[in-house]
This record gives structure tokens, sequence and C-alpha cells, in this order.
């Protein structure tokens, strides 16, 4: 997929009413986005489809909805006034800013495109014949370029990790790195900015305390954990879910929804004994590819990315990545991040967040496996998988989105084939009839073929046409979205048709 493709998921995000740029009518908010009428939908199907995942098919683990502000020394305690900052470097020649890592990200990324086309370029050579593991350990070109990726890659996990900024810098300038916009490679120092929003509460006459807009939801969980465990009666091992908006003011933003200001995040905490920690991460790691890979996107679009500079907080780290149309991206994070924030927050308030273990007779701080998925970044990742273009016979083509029957904004289109003789009154009492179990839509404008074609471009998994035979014996022509595949069935099967494959209880139960 390509970055032109991807331009044209924007625009049906925008034509069909999936995503607006925000304030668009004062020329938009630039990396804050709002969600339209099928945006909304599709958004809280994903939503749904998480927290069911979460909260219903694990016992210990339940939910809660902390407010967006905290109190301001909760962000002392997290690490995030001191250390939640990115290493930005400026052209002098274009002003634009970048993220100094993103950059040498970018340069390594380019390397593995080269190497990935020697190799593909040969195996189309040589076929069947083709030992590729043979190829990259003695095609010299191959292995020129993977020295010099894996030098930088040396040099930039050491830079990242001793927050060396000069040598950031020095790696930029040893790769030639120039700015996309000026060509040039006149940069400025690597200094660091941090992300957070910050705002006043309460009067400046009283004295204003600056709070900040969360920039993750994980700490509305760790300071309510004690809350939780006492009244919940939770015993370890047990998480904690919730979703919400986090902000962060980012600097590079692109990529439409993938990299937003204002954004949502779907994360739990599973707190555990400390000594476990590193065998419930692997659990959790797979667990978690198992409820992407459920969505039928195809396995090969996903892989784990660990990482080579851990977070302070974290002993384990790695990221669910997607490819996305402009390559393989993070959508969800998965770190065991010790008992850092609990004890940290321990520290800060004077309060115990200790747990009882009746089973050990001992009192201990609780080890925790953390799961951070964007919302924003998950609704894009289905979006890419589900946009495609389709040629058909007789020289016509349409734009479907194949979006899993279970997260579509809409599940039955219900098309009079005609707004006369009863057929539209037929069709409004089937919807009446199948609105409490399913987002219905109503359509009698234009042919029968724009209309379908409408209901493609929204992903809508079944159409119904109701015509002057439906009247004498109450069916109607269903038709499938995928295979455009139709067939006459009686009204009263309807619901079960339709509920076998739009039910999210089918799509948990594959997980
Ligand atoms: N509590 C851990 C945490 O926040 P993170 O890796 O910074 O970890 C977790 O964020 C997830 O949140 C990411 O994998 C991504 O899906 C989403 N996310 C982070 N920043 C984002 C942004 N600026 N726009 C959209 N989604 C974002």
């Amino acid at each position: 997929m390509s970055e032109d493709v991807f331009k044209k998921i924007v625009s049906h995000c925008k034509e069909y009413g999936f995503v607006f740029q925000s304030s668009e009518i004062y020329d938009g908010l630039s990396a804050v986005y709002d969600y339209g009428q099928m945006g909304v939908e599709l958004k809280n199907n994903i939503k749904k489809y998480w927290w069911d995942s979460m909260v219903l098919l694990h016992e210990n683990v339940v939910g809660i909805d902390s407010a967006i502000f905290m109190h301001p020394t909760i962000w002392k305690a997290s690490g995030h006034v001191d250390a939640f900052n990115d290493p930005l470097i400026d052209n002098k020649d274009s002003k634009k800013r970048y993220r100094a890592d993103v950059l040498i990200e970018e340069y390594m990324a380019k390397i593995d495109d080269k190497i990935n086309k020697e190799v593909e370029k040969a195996a189309k050579r040589f076929g069947d014949s083709f030992d590729e593991a043979m190829f990259r350990q003695t095609n010299p070109r191959i292995l020129e370029n993977q020295a010099k990726r894996d030098e930088v890659h040396t040099r930039f996990a050491k830079a990242l990790n001793e927050n060396n900024l000069e040598e950031l810098r020095q790696i930029i300038i040893d790769c030639e790195i120039v700015d996309p916009i000026s060509g040039t490679r006149n940069w400025t120092d690597v200094r660091q900015f941090n992300l957070m929003f910050a705002t006043e509460m309460g009067s400046t006459a009283d004295g204003a305390m600056k709070v900040y807009l969360r920039p993750e939801t994980a700490q509305g969980i760790f300071v309510n954990f004690l809350n939780v465990q006492k009244t919940g009666r939770m015993k370890i091992p047990f998480g904690i879910a919730q979703i919400g908006k986090a902000f962060r003011n980012e600097i590079v933003a692109r990529q439409f929804i993938f990299r937003m200001r204002e954004f949502e995040q779907m994360e739990m905490q599973f707190f555990v004994r400390p000594g476990e920690e590193l065998e419930w991460f692997a659990k959790w790691k797979e667990t978690r590819m198992k409820w992407h890979k459920a969505l039928g996107y195809g396995d090969h679009k996903y892989r784990f990315h660990d990482h080579d500079k851990l977070a302070h907080y974290a002993n384990a780290a790695t990221d669910i990545e997607f490819e996305m149309p402009f390559g393989f991206k993070e959508v969800e994070g998965i770190h065991s991040r010790t008992d850092f924030d609990l004890s940290s927050h321990e520290q800060y308030s004077g309060k115990k967040l200790q747990y009882f273990d009746p089973e050990l007779n001992k009192s201990y701080t609780p080890y925790v496996i953390e799961t951070s998925i964007g919302v924003d970044r998950m609704f894009l990742s289905t979006m890419s998988a589900a946009y495609c273009e389709e040629e058909l016979e007789g020289g016509e083509s349409r734009v479907v989105l194949k979006l899993p029957a279970a997260l579509a904004p809409i599940k039955l289109a219900v098309l009079p084939l005609i707004k006369k003789d009863g057929l539209p009154e037929k069709a409004q009492e089937i919807i009446d009839n199948l609105k409490f179990d399913f987002k219905c839509q109503y359509d009698e404008k234009d042919s029968i073929g724009k209309r379908y074609r409408r209901q493609d471009a929204i992903g809508t998994p079944y159409c119904v046409t109701v015509d002057h035979q439906s009247l004498e014996d109450n069916t109607v022509t269903i038709r499938y979205r995928d295979t455009m595949e139709q067939e006459r069935v009686a009204i009263d099967k309807l619901a079960d048709i339709i509920a076998d494959k739009v039910s999210m209880k089918n799509l948990l139960k594959t997980i």
C-alpha cells in the first residue's frame, strides 16, 4: 500500500462522515480531529470490542472512568514533568522542527527498504530455488547496507539510553540526513521539549493551581488502585481497564489521526506479584495479539517491535505494529512497568499503596503489566485494512469498506425499490422491527445500484431491497457487501441472518 492510497483513505473519511478536521470552518486546528456520524459509530464499536474483551472475558479485570484533571503532583510522581520530552531539532533554512529520533528511525527504515527490495528482486530472478537466508548472508550489497544500519542502530540506542542529545545530532550529521523541505543539512542543536498541556484551575486571586491535561489515562488507574482493590475485594492478579481522552502537545503531528494532540486511549493495568511480571508480560503480549488478529485484517499485517530503549518505568516493553499505508507503525504498547508507579505515588503522596497477599501472608507493592492502545490508531488501521477499490464486470468499479461486520457503523440498509405503492412503508416497518438490535439506515434516493455503492462506501454488510413481491409474500432481496451476491429471504429470517455475522459475541469468541 502506498501514500497515494493513504490520501484516498483520508478523503474517503471526510466524504462519508467518518472524520473531519476540527474547527474546519476556521481553517482547522492542527492535529485535532472530529469524528462524524459514521466515525463515531465505528469508534464506539472498536471501544466496545476492546472493553468487552477486557471486562467481560476476564473475571479479574474491572473498569473505571477517572477524571482528566488530576492533582499536579501525580505528574511529578509519574516522571512526566521531568521526563516526558521529545528530542527536537530545527532546520535553520526551512525553519521546520523535527523529532531527532524520528529522523534517524526513518533513515534506518530506508536502509531496510533497500535491503528488502534487493531480496525481492533476487527472489523473482531465482524463483523456487531462491534461498533467502543464504542470499542475506552473502550478497555484498546487503551485507554493506546491513552493517551500516547496525552501526547506526547501536549508536542510536546508546544515545537514547544515555539521553545524549549531542550524539543524536551527530548521528543526523554523520548519516547526512537532509531536511525533506529545504534539502539542506543546516541543523540546530537537539533540545528537549515537554509534551504536556498545562492550564490553570481556580481564580488567579485565590492563587490558581497549574494543572495538566492528562497525557495518558494510566495514572488515573494507579492512583485508584487501592480504592478498586478494597471496594471490589480484588485479589492479585487483577486488572483495571479504562478508556478516555489523553492530550499531548505533539510537535511532529502528521499522518492524519495517527499522531494527534487530543486522542483517546484504551489502557489496562494488570497488578501481579513481584517476580511474576515477565510471565504475565508474555501472556498479555499473546492475548493482545490474538485480539488484533481476530479482526481478520491479515496476520502478516502485524508484528512485535521490542524496545531498545526502555522507558524509565519498564523492565520489558514491546509494541504491536500494524502495516499502515505509510509502513509498519505502533498501534499498541505493552509494558512491564515494575512497581515504579505505585512506589512513586506512595513516596509523593505519603499514603501506603500496598496489597496484603493472604496466600503469602505478607504485604507488597504489586508489579504492573500495562496494555495501552490508541483508539484513533486502531480506527486508522481498521480503515486502512478495510478500504478496497474493486474492478467489477462491465468496466465498472466500486470503493468498498470491508469492515468486520461487528464494527461496521451501519449493519443494515433498507431500500424500497421505488418511492411509492406502499414500499417505503414496508421498508420502514422492517427497520422498526430491527432497530432495537441493529443500527439500520433507510435510503430511497437514486437507483438501487447507486444506493448499494453508497452503502459499500461506508461498509454496511447487508442491504435489503423491498419490492412489490415483498408486499405479497413478506420476502426481500438481501445483498451481501463483500460478495455482492443476492438472495431472496423471508423478512422474519432477517434478524437471525444479520445477528450471526454482526454479533460482537461471535467476534469475541474467536479471540
Ligand atoms: N500509558 C502508556 C502510554 O501512554 P504510549 O506508547 O505513549 O504509552 C500508548 O501510548 C498508545 O497511545 C500508543 O500505542 C498509541 O496507540 C496511542 N498514542 C500515543 N500518542 C498518540 C498520539 N499523539 N495520537 C494518537 N494516538 C497516540
